[in-house]
């Protein structure tokens, strides 16, 4: 097991903050990456890839980048929701890594949705 350093405790410390923010609710965004055997297929993980890359370059630190299964659309895979505070959530279909990019500086960093990539608005729990 390798030792911890000192700075290693502030990366600790901030992750917890960070976590713990967004496990209450005070995040600014969530940012879900539809990771079924469909998604995966094509090429999910290199959408998953894309968005890891914008928040460790934009130090972004109150956005939770997670997975689920299928949203039930596996023709229009990669898919993301995104699911801004007191927004409802946004489903963005047939993504690129490059599209993926977009959505995050233009809609999960501004606010403003990216419609020409955009399946709807809200939940399918909801309908
Ligand atoms: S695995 Fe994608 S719709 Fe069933």
């Amino acid at each position: 097991m390798p030792k911890i350093r000192p700075e290693d405790l502030d990366k600790i410390s901030e992750e917890i903050r960070r976590t713990t923010l967004l496990r209450e609710g005070a995040g600014r965004a969530k940012v879900i990456v539809h990771m079924s055997t469909c998604g995966i297929a094509a090429g999910a993980r290199t959408i998953m890839k894309a968005l890891m890359e914008e928040i460790e370059r934009e130090q972004v630190k109150d956005v939770l980048l997670t997975t689920s299964s299928c949203a039930g659309l596996c023709s229009r895979e990669p898919m993301v929701t995104v699911e801004v505070q007191d927004e409802p959530p946004v489903k963005y279909i047939d993504l690129t890594p490059e599209k993926a990019k977009r959505i995050f500086t233009q809609h999960v960093l501004s606010g403003e949705i990216v419609k020409e990539y955009a399946l709807g608005l809200g939940s399918e729990r909801l309908l």
